[in-house]
């Protein structure tokens, strides 16, 4: 169950809303949490191993630049997304102590994505990869949001904790690339779309073989043979039922297009089912959950 939750409205942008819930996913370890099935719950658990390393480093890139910008209201929305992302850190951390209490080797997965994570030295092409895992991040958040009750055989503790990371890292799916736009201004679009795609590549491929290593992990810690069968079931997991990386694909590939620009999809409707679920979800904390000062 959530131990506490306090909405944080930032006084400036009624948009981007940190909300301190603690779902107390350590106390709730669940193996297999997803529907009684492995591969379901890889999906996830192996997505989280990456998030707090991850989201340390966004936070690092974007406030890299926060003093720099003339835009004082940018500013402050890397001040509203730069709360979100340390209380999604502090509970994707707790989430990772849950599976290092389950038995899995978390330091050892998450090893390589400490490594990737430090490949690039550039202020700009570090800001470049947090604009393209914003993306991917963003995608799989709409996907869960528009479809729910995909996550309805899902231990309520981990549905509660997904449902509300995916609605605010849609509240903030455009600050990166909007502080990218920010600091290049004399750059021609053609450089810059060249830096966004290079560094989304320069994300996805490594992400996706460190991912599917980690799969490996999971499944020798819980005794199950990573053969032709697993794989074929896994590929029918991700991409059928419930298909999850099916859905994102059509999203993904939209941060190719020249003019790509977060904020021409609109996701407003989506943000406020979401925010109508968490409203029902913490009824208690939820109510004062207006302006601040
Ligand atoms: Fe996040
Ligand atoms: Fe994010």
């Amino acid at each position: 169950m959530a131990a506490g939750y306090t909405a944080i409205p930032s006084p400036h942008d009624e948009d981007i809303i940190p909300r301190d819930i603690h779902f107390g996913i350590l106390g709730n370890a669940t193996r297999h949490w997803f529907d009684g099935d492995m591969i379901k719950t890889v999906t996830a658990d192996g997505l989280s191993i990456f998030l707090p390393e991850g989201e340390r480093y966004f936070i690092r890139s974007l406030k890299h630049y926060a003093s720099k910008l003339k835009d004082r209201e940018l500013a402050r929305e890397i001040n509203g997304y730069s709360v979100q992302e340390a209380f999604h850190t502090r509970e994707h951390e707790d989430y990772n102590r849950a599976l290092q209490s389950l038995g899995y080797d978390v330091e050892e997965m998450e090893k390589p994505v400490r490594y990737a994570l430090g490949v690039a030295k550039n202020p700009l092409h570090r800001l470049a990869v947090t604009c393209a895992i914003e993306h991917l991040t963003a995608t799989l958040s709409s996907v869960t949001l528009r479809r729910p009750e995909l996550l309805d055989k899902a231990a309520a503790p981990y549905r509660r904790l997904w449902m509300w990371h995916a609605l605010e890292e849609l509240e903030h799916k455009a600050v990166a690339l909007d502080v990218l736009k920010a600091v290049t201004p004399g750059m021609p679009g053609w450089k810059r779309y060249l830096l966004r795609v290079t560094a989304m590549n320069a994300t996805i491929f490594p992400f996706l073989v460190i991912f599917l290593r980690n799969v490996r992990i999971f499944a020798r810690t819980d005794g199950i043979k990573t053969g032709i069968r697993f794989w074929l079931r896994f590929l029918w997991v991700v991409f059928v039922s419930p298909g999850f990386w099916r859905r994102c694909m059509p999203l993904v590939l939209s941060y190719y297009l020249p003019g790509f620009d977060p904020k021409n999809k609109d996701d407003a409707e989506l943000i406020a089912k979401a925010r109508a679920w968490l409203a029902e979800e913490f009824p208690a904390q939820a109510a004062p959950a207006g302006k601040a000062g």
